[in-house]
């Protein structure tokens, strides 16, 4: 309330200095407030008086020389005056006093017939006015200031407030969206008539919550939590609602991605069992069948069959290895590399093999990084995204794959759940044909998830392509739109590391085994008997036990007099680590090689104990005999080193 002690700071425009005199004497009979004139006698330094926004109230003349009271009023609140300002008019022209309201004036006075009085109410409503305007400022400051969307409708939802925050999380401006419905630009996509249940829930028990689906003015989708609330009047009668929203789109992404991470991992547990099992059936078939060409080398018709046998062995043992691969992670070379190679081998083949209408379009940025990793495997997560958009695209379109250096700074890595910060280099493979709706992309990084006709895809080539990602510490981004197409993204860390030189030490060859003394070491009987034969053959002289305790009982007895072992990690007590820590603390010169179906932390402790070498089941001859040439050739020269 204001008092007699208040000063109100007047300003005073008009030309006229006896019309100033009057108006200062007439203030000066004022009763409750007290007031503080100042004159400014033209309209340039009474706009720029009042532009200071210093008073607390302006009395404008409507005659100023060329211009009137009026074009001061206007430009005044052109310029964003918040002062309250009151026009003085001549002889009570109407359509001059309607028109200062419409501009913003906070009264008009007929000049000839003010007096003390009038003018005080006059002003102190004028600074009440003002007063109440900048409380409202204020708190529209306030709520400007919210992370939150803070939106108002009225009853039939059309806006009439809308923050700061709901122009940036919307990209739609408050011109833009004052007196529309929201629903219009926000929800177009509101099939489902969600939007109708909030606004019955909301009308019945004057709330609702919940999460909803908007659609930026850029096409974006994002999440938001809204809380809506009915306002009443004091009647009661409904008056407007009250929305606040709260942006989640990025925790609903993290979330997605934290929960198919997780569920990767389960079927990794899951599939690594069965995986053990099928490699331990595989390595007697492997293993056995060599023996056996041997010996009917000149039966054609046995042959055959044993190549049979042979390849449906390999085929079983890769796709074990596959699996493997995914839950354990994969191990291969780390090398330095240029993409831009492995990219131009991908083209040559893609436009090989693919069918012609399908065009192969590559750009590959010069001065790309090196990163570090295995080609091999680089490449065949780049031919399986090829194969993957070429069965996209049946009747034909374009395989885009693209190279460049790309940086991620703090947020961009918040994106994705295994992204850091960092220089990377982004491989983008992009494709124009069927897309797949949501619940697909969810999955298809999972192994046998596959949505091609039996016998056409295992549904391998994703789940092996993201190990190897993530063997890389790299990731993978998928992006797709059902009838448009599918871009897949990974990103290769830079490293700065050196290369290691290449291991070409394995190959196909059995290599002679020049009478070495191996002992293998594995719970079931038919993997000792056929790797047994398999060695023999390749010209080892073989000894077998049968579990850990066997060969604990030989080292006590100081019976143990070979130049290599092998042994089984998972097998009943003891272990495979059992035998690996005793052999290696009482007989630290005998090289071994530890062997395990099963993807878990023991392959780490097996070679923390001391293991110089790891195969993974089932192991092919080939892979066990280079297995062995390296410990072997290791063990006699200490300075080359291949692990
Ligand atoms: N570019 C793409 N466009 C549309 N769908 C795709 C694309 N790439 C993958 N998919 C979907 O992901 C599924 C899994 O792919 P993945 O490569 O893992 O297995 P697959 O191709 O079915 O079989 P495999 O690669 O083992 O022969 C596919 O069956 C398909 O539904
Ligand atoms: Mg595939």
């Amino acid at each position: 309330m204001i008092t007699a002690t208040d000063t109100l700071n007047v300003l005073l425009i008009e030309d006229d200095e006896d019309d100033y005199l009057i108006t200062r004497s007439l203030l000066s009979k004022a009763q409750v407030i007290d007031c503080d004139l100042e004159w400014m006698s033209s309209y340039e330094e009474g706009l720029e008086a009042v532009l200071s926004n210093q008073y607390d109230a302006c009395l404008v003349d409507y005659r100023l020389g060329a211009k009137t009271g009026l074009d001061l009023l206007q430009e005044a609140k052109a310029h964003g005056c918040r002062t309250p300002i009151i026009l003085l008019t001549g002889q009570g022209d109407l359509k001059v006093d309607i028109e200062a309201m419409e501009a913003g004036a906070a009264d008009y006075l007929n000049k000839n017939e003010i007096d003390a009085p009038l003018l005080e109410r006059s002003l102190r409503y004028a600074r009440e006015r003002g007063e109440a305007e900048e409380r409202i400022r204020k708190q529209a400051a306030l709520l400007d200031k919210a992370r939150d969307a803070i939106i108002a409708y009225d009853m039939d939802g059309r806006v009439i407030y809308w923050n700061k925050s709901a122009e940036r999380l919307t990209g739609w401006s408050k011109e833009e969206m004052l007196g529309e419905k929201a629903r219009e630009r926000l929800y177009e996509h509101d099939q489902n008539g969600v939007l109708g249940d909030c606004w019955e829930t909301m009308m019945a028990s004057g709330e609702w919550k919940g999460e909803l689906h908007q659609q930026t003015k850029g096409g974006d989708e994002i999440v938001v939590e809204s809380r809506w609330t009915l306002v009443r009047e004091t009647d009661g009668t409904p008056e407007s609602v009250l929305v606040i929203n709260t942006d989640i789109t990025e925790r609903k992404r993290l979330e997605s991605q934290f929960l198919r991470s997780q569920r990767m991992e389960s079927i990794g547990r899951l599939v690594s069992g069965i995986a053990h099992d099928l490699g331990n059936l595989l390595v007697p078939i492997s293993l056995g069948v060599k023996v056996l060409q041997q010996r009917f080398s000149d039966d054609e018709k046995a042959s055959r069959t044993l190549s049979v046998i042979q390849n449906s062995a390999e085929r079983g043992s890769d796709m074990v290895d596959q699996v493997l691969a995914f839950a354990r992670g994969v191990e291969g070379e780390r090398v330095a590399l240029q993409l831009g190679t492995i990219i131009d081998d991908v083209q040559n083949i893609t436009e090989e093999t693919f069918p012609e209408e399908v065009d192969v379009d590559v750009d590959v940025e010069e001065d790309l990084q090196q990163i570090v990793g295995d080609a091999t495997q680089i490449q065949q997560v780049l031919m399986n995204l090829c194969v993957n958009a070429r069965d996209a695209m049946p009747e034909g379109g374009t395989l885009t794959v693209r190279a460049e250096n790309v940086t991620l700074d703090q947020s961009d890595a918040r994106m994705n759940i295994d992204a850091e910060p960092g220089a990377y280099v982004c491989v983008t493979v992009s494709d124009t044909g069927v897309g797949m709706p949501e619940e697909v992309a969810d999955k298809i990084f999972e192994p046998f998830f596959s949505t091609k006709p039996e016998g056409e895809g295992t549904g391998l080539g994703l789940s092996t392509a993201y190990s190897i990602v993530k063997g890389h510490d790299g990731f993978i981004e998928v992006q797709s739109e059902e009838g448009v197409g599918t871009t897949f993204r990974i990103f290769w860390p830079v490293s700065q590391a050196e290369a290691k030189p290449v291991d070409d030490s394995a190959s196909g060859e059995l290599r002679d085994g020049k009478g070495a003394r191996v002992l293998v070491v594995d719970d079931e009987e038919n993997i000792l008997n056929t790797a047994k034969d398999a060695l023999e053959q390749a010209g080892y002289r073989v000894e077998t036990a049968q579990g850990g305790g066997e060969v604990l009982q030989q080292l006590r007895a100081h019976q143990l007099d070979v130049d290599v072992v092998i042994t089984d990690i998972v097998m009943p007590d003891p272990d495979g680590l059992a035998v690996i820590e005793r052999l290696r603390a009482e007989r630290p010169e005998v090289p071994i090689i530890a062997a395990s179906g099963l993807a878990d932390e023991r392959t780490d402790k097996a070679l923390a104990a001391g293991a110089e070498e790891f195969l993974s089941k089932p192991f092919t001859a080939e892979k066990l005999q280079s297995a062995l040439q390296r410990v072997l050739r290791l063990n006699d020269e200490p300075a080359a080193s291949s692990r």
